[in-house]
């Protein structure tokens, strides 16, 4: 049987395996997915030896984005701009990388939450590894707007030059957030992660735009009750999770699973 993994640390707490054996369910293919934990400093050992031993394919999360995306022999155009992978797959006696993080944010926006990325202004806060990963996917929509703010100003004008050739993308101080009416803010600090708490400006929560946070389950409840508070719609990135697995699951297996149910099933199991 087609075996795949999770590969992270910590990765216990992973809902890949069972979104993963939903979408093998409902599409009676069989196919088996379990967790990989790897050391801290030997990401590549543990992937090396999962694909030597016939596995065909991983999702990789944290810490290893950036490691899988250097493992790789072969990588992705999406892979490379956000210079980390989260899929990687044996073809032909090598290692692939891929990013389906992106991809995954787009589908539950336009999806699920049917949100109209093309035209409207886009708020990305944080200039992490998060960011980084979603940023040219969105851009890919073609939004009027996509401001990155960030605490440290010099790392949102990073991204905001790395991507500029690809749609209208520009950096601000986080305590300077320009003053527009955003339709989509998309949380990808690590602030929820960690406890602590990110506040937005009035004018952004005014505006009554969708707040997203790119986490999921308790970490991300302070952003979203703030946002809500203020007026703002509000989701988790749970969705997301859902949608980048569908996405690596047809790249894996070349058949696209319906993510509806499976993301109903995981609400009412983490409600
Ligand atoms: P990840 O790979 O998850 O994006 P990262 O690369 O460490 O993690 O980046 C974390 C991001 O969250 C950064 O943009 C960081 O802001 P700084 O670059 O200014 O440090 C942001 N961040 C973390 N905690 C935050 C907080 N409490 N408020 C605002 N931004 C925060």
């Amino acid at each position: 049987m087609d075996r795949y993994v999770v590969i992270g640390n910590p990765v216990a707490h992973s809902l890949s395996p069972r979104i993963h054996a939903l979408f093998a369910q409902q599409l009676g293919d069989s196919l088996e997915y379990g967790t990989l934990l790897a050391p801290r400093d030997g990401f590549a050992r543990s992937a090396r030896a999962f694909f030597d031993a016939g596995g065909r394919g991983a999702n990789v999360t944290l810490p290893f984005k950036v490691e899988a995306l250097e493992l790789a022999s072969k990588s992705s155009d999406r892979a490379r701009l956000a210079g980390a992978a989260n899929f990687l797959a044996s073809r032909s006696g090598s290692i692939e990388a891929d990013n389906t993080d992106g991809a995954g944010l787009v589908a539950d926006l336009v999806r699920n939450l049917r949100v109209d990325v093309a035209a409207s202004r886009v708020l990305v806060i944080g200039a992490g590894g998060a960011a980084r990963g979603v940023i040219a996917p969105l851009l890919a929509e073609r939004p009027a707007r996509l401001v990155i703010a960030n605490r440290d100003v010099d790392k949102a004008r990073g991204l905001a030059s790395r991507f500029g050739p690809l749609g209208p993308v520009e950096a601000a101080p986080l305590d300077a957030i320009p003053r527009d009416r955003f339709d989509i803010v998309v949380n990808a600090t690590s602030a929820s992660v960690h406890g602590e708490s990110l506040r937005l400006p009035e004018h952004v929560l005014s505006a009554k735009g969708l707040a997203y946070d790119m986490a999921y389950g308790d970490s991300a409840n302070a952003f979203l009750a703030h946002a809500r508070a203020g007026g703002m719609r509000a989701s988790d990135g749970l969705g997301m999770l859902v949608e980048q697995a569908a996405e690596s699951f047809e790249l894996w297996r070349g058949k696209r699973p319906d993510t509806s149910p499976v993301l109903a099933h995981l609400r009412t199991r983490t409600a």
